[in-house]
């Protein structure tokens, strides 16, 4: 049995049920404001699904490489390992305002310090996937199939150019630090860096990212946590659509995205949201990131009842440089067909109300964005030998991209 705490206080129990499936109640008395989630209300009946857990909370359950690295550590002492078993280990340390203990256990994140500054400066020698997966494994209570560990900054207390400083008290993960597979997505990390600028010079939010001097890390600061050491929530669409992990790719920007958004975002913002959601999508295309699926978007909140607000931008990668026969990730006019800029327009203007004016200089403030950040682009690859080749290739795909997807 797992305890299933929200902001800090216990909420429910969640057990296994059925021969594959779970079932979670609320404890006696929970307010409406513990929800776990705007999609499972506070209720006396048990919330059940016959297959694995809740899209809340398999919402962060590492995929791919953490995964399989945590089963291999893991597997041996329970003899199998399931979803229950991972959320048991990663439970603790997790993105947004969710956490899980044993029945009869108290809450302590307690991350171990790491300084960031030293991943950045390489400072650290060896190996440094299995040095952070030592330290921070049973703490990456995060999502995605790329290697990624979330970690405390031993200078997270410190004043920072924003002015924020957290609590001393605060004793949760500060940043994530996504590494990459050199055999199977070479450059990963310098390859998101760039997206990632181009996102912020359109005017997208976009919170602090940082890459290591030798590109072979990028660290991003948390949305999700407060200057407090409090925690927002956070859910992406594959819980608002209420699938499972595995259905991400199933879908359409129309409505399992925009649609979706207008459902949950319970906002006073969600015309200003949907605009900047319709940026996003555009973007996406002329970027060619072919992996923008339903776990990468997500709104935050600090109340679950309250306005519910478009997340921050992340995972935003040009991936048509791993994969030449790539595409959109969910559906646009009822394919997969990178759109035309005609098509992005009417996207625009019937899913996220905007003038035909407005969706005109939304796709070219995506371009413009793209043109000033493929300089960026250029001086590095001058100054990073390694990323020559992975940089020459990106900028042929944004040159298409803007082509095809954002002017006519
Ligand atoms: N800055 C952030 N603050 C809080 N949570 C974040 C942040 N960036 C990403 N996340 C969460 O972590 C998850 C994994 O991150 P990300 O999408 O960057 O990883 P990935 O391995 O590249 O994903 P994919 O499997 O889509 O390739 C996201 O789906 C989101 O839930
Ligand atoms: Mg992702």
């Amino acid at each position: 049995m797992i305890k299933v705490w929200t902001d800090a206080a216990e909420a429910g129990l969640l057990d296994r049920y059925g021969e594959r499936g779970s079932a979670f109640s609320y404890l006696p008395a929970t307010t409406q404001a513990r929800m776990v989630s705007m999609t499972m209300p506070v209720r006396l009946a048990s919330w059940n699904v016959p297959f694995g857990l809740p899209p809340i909370f398999e919402m962060n359950l590492p995929e791919g490489f953490l995964r399989e690295r945590l089963r291999s550590a893991f597997a041996k002492a329970t003899g199998s390992f399931d979803e229950f078993d991972l959320l048991s280990i990663v439970g603790r340390s997790q993105v947004g305002r969710i956490r899980y203990t044993g029945e009869k256990e108290q809450l302590h994140e307690d991350v171990p310090f790491q300084s960031v500054d030293e991943i950045l400066a390489r400072k650290r020698s060896g190996d440094l996937f299995r040095y952070l997966f030592e330290k921070f494994a049973s703490f990456s209570g995060i999502s995605g199939v790329q290697p990624k560990f979330m970690v405390r900054d031993e200078k997270a207390f410190a004043e920072s150019e924003h002015g924020q400083h957290l609590r001393q008290s605060f004793r949760g993960a500060t940043h994530i630090v996504k590494l990459w597979e050199p055999d199977e997505y070479p450059q990963l990390a310098a390859n998101e860096y760039f997206c990632l600028t181009a996102a912020r010079k359109c005017g997208l939010d976009v919170p602090p990212f940082r890459l290591a001097d030798n590109g072979m890390a990028l660290v991003i600061d948390r949305f999700d946590v407060r200057a407090d050491g409090t925690y927002r929530g956070f859910e992406d669409f594959c819980v608002l659509n209420a699938r499972r992990t595995d259905e991400k790719y199933r879908g359409s920007y129309e409505t399992s995205v925009m649609k979706r958004f207008t459902q949950f975002a319970n906002s006073t913002h969600v015309g200003h949201d949907l605009e900047k959601l319709f940026l996003l999508v555009a973007l996406n295309c002329g970027l060619r990131n072919g992996d923008a699926h339903l776990k990468n978007f997500g709104v935050v909140y600090d109340d679950v009842q309250g306005e519910a607000r478009l997340a921050p931008v992340y995972d935003v990668v040009t991936t048509s440089v791993y994969l030449p026969i790539d595409r959109l990730a969910l559906t646009l006019n009822g394919t997969t067909e990178w759109p035309t800029a005609k098509q992005l327009r009417r996207l625009g203007e019937t899913r996220a109300g905007c003038t035909p004016a407005k969706t005109r200089q939304i796709l070219e403030r995506s371009a413009e964005a793209i043109a000033e950040t493929a300089t960026d682009v250029l001086r590095y690859a001058k100054e990073h030998a390694p990323f020559a080749e992975i940089g020459r290739r990106m900028l042929q795909e944004w040159e298409s991209g803007v082509r095809a997807s954002l002017r006519d």
